[in-house]
């Protein structure tokens, strides 16, 4: 019995995770930079062939929470965080694009 209760929760638990899972057709939006709203698109990414790890890992983001690390585009610029691939090489480069990425309202 308790076995089978582990298991239940365990399965509750992932289809929860999976509901949020962000390339699950969701988009996560980040409204703190003059620049305008960020919309991150789960969407854009998974059909672009980026897997989670790819960017939930320790040195990007830990975890699958909204809100745990701070974006400040001279990381973004150093390359690191969504400069890892935003730098012209594997996606549109950050520096030459800002409303790709910020749209106003
Ligand atoms: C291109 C990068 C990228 C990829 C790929 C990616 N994520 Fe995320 N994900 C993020 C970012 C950025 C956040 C927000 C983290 C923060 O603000 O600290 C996030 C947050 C999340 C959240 C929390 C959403 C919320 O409302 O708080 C979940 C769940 C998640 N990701 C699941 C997944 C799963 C599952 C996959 C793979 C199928 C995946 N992510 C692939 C970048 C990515
Ligand atoms: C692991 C690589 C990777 C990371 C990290 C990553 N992206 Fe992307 N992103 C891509 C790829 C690949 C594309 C699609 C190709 C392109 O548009 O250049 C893309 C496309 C986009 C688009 C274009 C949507 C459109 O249709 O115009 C936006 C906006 C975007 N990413 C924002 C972000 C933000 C914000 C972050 C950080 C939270 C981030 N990305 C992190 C790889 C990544
Ligand atoms: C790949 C996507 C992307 C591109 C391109 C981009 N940004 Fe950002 N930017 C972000 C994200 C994500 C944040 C975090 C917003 C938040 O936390 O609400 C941010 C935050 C900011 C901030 C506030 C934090 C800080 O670092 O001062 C400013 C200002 C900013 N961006 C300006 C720009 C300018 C100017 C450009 C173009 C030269 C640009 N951004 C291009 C994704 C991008």
């Amino acid at each position: 019995m308790r076995k089978l209760l582990l298991l239940m929760t365990v399965m509750i638990f992932c289809g929860v995770t999976a509901a949020l899972a962000v390339p699950a057709g969701r988009t996560l939006e980040f409204s703190k930079s003059s620049m305008g709203t960020v919309k991150f698109s789960g969407k854009v990414h998974k059909d672009a062939g980026v897997k989670c790890k790819e960017c939930h890992n320790a040195d990007m983001f830990p975890k699958m929470k909204q809100g745990t690390v701070e974006i400040k585009m001279a990381e973004i610029y150093d390359g690191k965080l969504c400069g890892v691939c935003h730098n012209g090489q594997r996606a549109f480069e950050a520096k030459a694009n800002c409303n790709r990425c910020h749209v106003k309202e």
